[in-house]
């Protein structure tokens, strides 16, 4: 048994450090294209989990990389988890910031834009104890050099400017194969930087059928996950560099059509004055014409045929007009949660309810399958 463990000690390590290759990259593209059509076949197969940490409020860019696509899965039949990661927040910073109003208004985001608290579980997972014990027996089937090595913490750790590793970034992908294990989830939908936390979730799940062994004879007591990866049509942000709220260059969920025409009126362009849609040669205004086309369903070679000559001005008036369309009735619903604030936490205390029950459930197998229950 314990040879076992050490062999695939190595293999993992490898899969860890080749899980971004290009290679592997197809590999989970393939895969998650297979995974769709079984989907559109058959969802009953499927649980799905995935979450946010809950670090700022969801933008755009969150809404069409990831959050639609969620809700397309939830509403074809697959099981849905919803995790506010609140833990994870903490793994790379002090202290834990406005947290109570950064989950409530990540709920409120979720509801607004379609997640269904009665069919998707919207849970935090500071609330389910059973979920955060699983990380003891856990954290003991890996090595600390396989953590070292993830790719996603080193560069996790990079951002945070010589910052010390805390203990908690060191084994935050232990922490989240628990969130994917204690519901039993065997499809994650995820951008490519969490393929290797996943392969990481998958190798827990192995070593410790390996090691502790199963209750039921037939079943390993925990799935091998695997990753849907989101399309990603990545989204840039308004001065046509990575979307991220430090940089000031996004549009929140939550902000007013006022404030949408401002930001984007301020948007990055170029000085020719031709529209057209040539993403190599020029990413700040083909993202905006890339924008344009989700929000109007349109493609946007022919909303940049349509616009021509009539410049940046053009292009932003058109993009205001269709990114304000499109998500008037999420704003709308979105002002209507946030007068009642007691629902918001209704709908998460019922969520963190259900995932203790299916926590509870899985840290009793677990004991079992440990000679631990006593
Ligand atoms: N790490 C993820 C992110 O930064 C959030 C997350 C936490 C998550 N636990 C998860 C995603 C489990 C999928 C499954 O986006």
């Amino acid at each position: 048994m314990t040879d076992q463990v050490t062999d695939t000690t190595e293999a993992t390590e490898d899969a860890l450090a080749s899980s971004t290759s290009d290679a592997s990259l197809r590999r989970s593209e393939e895969r998650s294209r297979a995974i769709e059509e079984q989907i559109a076949r058959d969802p009953s197969g499927f649980r799905m989990l995935t979450g946010d940490r809950p670090t700022g409020h969801l933008h755009i860019g969150h809404y069409f990389g990831s959050l639609m696509n969620r809700v397309r899965l939830q509403d074809a039949g697959v099981e849905t988890f919803v995790l506010v990661a609140d833990y994870q927040v903490i793994a790379d910073r002090d202290g834990t910031g406005p947290i109570h109003e950064r989950v409530t208004s990540l709920v409120t985001d979720y509801l607004a834009l379609g997640i269904d608290p009665a069919k998707t579980t919207i849970f935090a997972h500071s609330q389910v104890p059973a979920l955060n014990q699983l990380m003891l027996p856990f954290l003991s089937l890996v090595s600390d050099s396989e953590l070292y090595r993830n790719p996603t913490v080193k560069a996790e750790h990079e951002a945070t400017g010589g910052r010390p590793m805390s203990g908690l970034l060191l084994t935050y992908p232990v922490h989240q194969a628990a969130d994917i294990l204690f519901c039993k989830a065997n499809l994650v939908p995820v951008g490519k930087d969490q393929l290797p936390h996943l392969e990481q979730t998958r190798v827990v799940a192995r070593r410790f059928d390996e090691r502790y062994g199963r209750v039921d004879p037939a079943t390993p007591v925990f799935p091998q996950a695997e990753a849907l990866l989101s399309s990603g049509s990545l989204i840039l942000g308004t001065d046509g560099t990575k979307m991220s709220k430090s940089k000031g260059n996004t549009i929140e969920l939550r902000m007013s059509a006022d404030e949408t025409a401002k930001i984007l009126k301020k948007a990055v362009t170029d000085s020719d004055r031709f529209i057209t849609y040539d993403p190599v040669n020029r990413p700040e205004v083909s993202n905006l014409l890339t924008l344009a086309g989700l929000a109007s369903g349109r493609d946007p070679v022919a909303i940049a045929d349509e616009i021509g000559n009539g410049g940046g001005g053009g292009l932003k008036k058109y993009l205001i007009e269709a990114l304000n369309e499109f998500f008037a009735p999420i704003r709308a619903r979105r002002a209507d949660l946030e007068s009642d604030p007691g629902h918001i936490l209704d709908v998460l205390r019922q969520g963190n309810a259900r995932a203790n029950e299916v926590a509870d459930a899985t840290l009793a197998e677990v004991r079992q399958a440990m000679g631990m229950a006593y």
